[in-house]
């Protein structure tokens, strides 16, 4: 064969490789409403900048007829290319060969970029579609997914990893996907779950659907295990590229800017008489965000998880920051288990990809009752302290609203390490609620008096004049300035541009223990 022969060989192989199980299983798949891997990382990268490694391994597994099944690229494509111009690493599992099932050449490929994503400090995207471990293999597959997992430990809080979920996603293959930083469901084709419906049945008998066990709705909403939920996966893709926009490449980087066309003296005029007079009287906090962000650009991160609290990222002037606010709209922006670790694990995912902290506060506290103290909201609770306290990131908050007792100090208080503390007219804070406090504190006098209903109001007044307003926090100096609402913008990008260079290393140490 001379050399033009052997070129053309070499396309024929490529072409044969690019149909993965051929055209019967690409057909099925599309007939899903699914995608093939390559069509997906084609949607998900650049024009023309996918980079494919590994286009010919194959499995080298002889059990139950396997020798006769082999496929190039072994049910996974692999490589890099880029989003918006910059390199991210890609794995695209192949459920037209075998199911996308993981032999351990499988897994070496998904190694393989893994290693490679971390030399070069680059984000790692997983789409996952597959039958999980190949059963033919046993233990060999079992190995490859477990050194997925290592690589996965080791690179998590170095560069961003973000998972797709397209198809299934059953076994201990969740586990990996559940130590990335971010995982998209769509509503269509994507379940995930430890045991699927038919062991359910068997051992607990328990009739369920795939859907209700491990659907998008159900991880969203109920698990937390999803952190976005779309309605097909061509919105998946699309969202898995504006994350990525928002993030550094690792941990040694800082997020990209981006050239801000929004004024950063925009006066916001209507925020001034946005808070209601009646401080019991919920208001959308997401009215707040739009106005004041760069161009009403807000990603919501578990926007369908513990809808009390809200987490995401935006930019102000151009330079991404990461929102936590309570939302008075849901439970009146009450702390409970959910909220916490949302708010938590969205914390220290910004500290630690450099991604500086904005809090909208509106808190009147945590939730009460056995429901929430059998399930440890102690626990809980204290891991989102813990994540705010240890973030060395820029840490601003401005309270809007109510800052009431334990949830006043763990939101990013001054006292637990907030850079810039700013309060609006409307603040009150104060160790509890004015009826609760005078329950507490005036009890004697209240029960005594001729009139207790009067005198717990005249007491509830008095409390109230003291401590729902920002005036006496911003006499002891735990409050940096009260700002008029309509400037929150312009005061936020002053601050933070104020604090891009700064530098805070906690104590040297193996690793804290988070209460987990
Ligand atoms: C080998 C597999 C496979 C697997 C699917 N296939 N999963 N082959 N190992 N794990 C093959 C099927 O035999 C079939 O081959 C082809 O892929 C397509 O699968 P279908 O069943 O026809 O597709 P569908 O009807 O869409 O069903 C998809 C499915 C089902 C629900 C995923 O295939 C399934 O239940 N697979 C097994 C899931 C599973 O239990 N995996 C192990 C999980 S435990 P042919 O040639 O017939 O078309 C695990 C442990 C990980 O993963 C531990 C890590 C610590």
């Amino acid at each position: 064969m001379n050399n033009e022969d052997k070129v053309l060989a070499l396309r024929q192989r490529r072409a044969k490789a690019y149909l993965g199980g051929g055209e019967k299983r690409i057909e099925d798949q599309h007939a899903k409403g699914k995608l093939t891997a390559r069509e997906r990382i084609s949607r998900l990268l650049d024009p023309d900048s996918f980079e494919e490694f590994d286009m010919f391994v194959t499995h080298n597994c002889t059990n139950f007829g396997m020798e006769k099944q082999k496929f190039d690229g072994d049910g996974v494509v692999t490589g890099f290319g880029t989003i918006e111009g910059r390199i991210v690493y890609v794995f695209a599992q192949d459920f037209t060969v075998v199911g996308g099932s993981l032999s351990k050449a499988h897994a070496d490929k998904i190694c393989k970029v893994m290693d490679t994503a971390m030399k070069i400090g680059a984000p790692f995207i997983g789409l996952n579609d597959s039958g999980g471990a190949r059963i033919q293999e046993g233990v060999d597959a079992l190995a490859g997914y477990a050194e997925i997992f290592y690589r996965n430990v080791q690179a998590s809080g170095v560069i961003p990893q973000i998972s797709a979920i397209l198809g299934p996603c059953a076994g201990g293959a969740v586990y990996s996907p559940a130590i990335t930083d971010f995982i998209f469901m769509d509503k269509k084709n994507s379940y995930m779950f430890v045991t699927g419906p038919k062991v359910v049945k068997t051992v607990l008998n328990e009739v369920i659907s795939t859907e209700d066990l491990g659907g998008a709705k159900v991880h969203a909403g109920k698990s937390g295990v999803a952190q976005f939920i779309t309605e097909n996966e061509e919105e998946t893709i699309e969202m898995i590229r504006k994350l990525v926009t928002f993030l550094p490449a690792n941990n040694m980087e800082n997020p990209p800017t981006v050239v801000c066309t929004d004024p950063v003296d925009r006066y916001i005029e209507e925020l001034n008489t946005f808070i209601p007079d009646n401080s019991n009287k919920p208001y959308d906090m997401y009215d707040i965000i739009n106005s004041i962000v760069d161009d009403a650009d807000f990603l919501e991160v578990s926007k369908a998880f513990a809808a009390n609290i809200i987490v995401g990222f935006c930019r102000l002037n151009g330079n991404t920051v990461g929102i936590i606010a309570n939302q008075p709209k849901v439970l009146a922006g009450v702390l409970d288990i959910n909220a916490s670790v949302k708010a938590a694990r969205f914390v220290r995912f910004c500290d630690a990809f450099n991604i500086p902290l904005l809090v909208l506060e509106d808190v009147p506290g945590f939730l009460p009752g056995s429901n929430q103290e059998h399930n440890g909201i102690i626990r809980h609770g204290a891991k989102m302290l813990y994540a705010f306290a240890e973030a060395t990131v820029p840490k601003v908050t401005v309270i809007i609203r109510k800052a009431y007792g334990g949830a006043y100090c763990v939101m990013n208080s001054r006292h637990m390490g907030a850079d810039v503390v700013y309060c609006w007219p409307s603040a009150e804070i104060a160790v509890m609620g004015p009826s609760g406090a005078v329950e507490v504190v005036f009890k004697n006098e209240v029960s005594a008096a001729a009139d207790p209903k009067a005198m717990m109001q005249e007491k509830e007044q008095e409390y109230r004049d003291k401590f729902a307003n920002p005036y006496t926090a911003a006499n002891n100096g735990y409050i940096d300035d009260i700002i008029e609402p309509r400037r929150t913008r312009f005061r936020l990008i002053r601050a933070f541009e104020m604090l891009a260079t700064k530098k805070v290393l906690n104590p040297p140490r193996k690793h804290g223990n988070i209460p987990l």
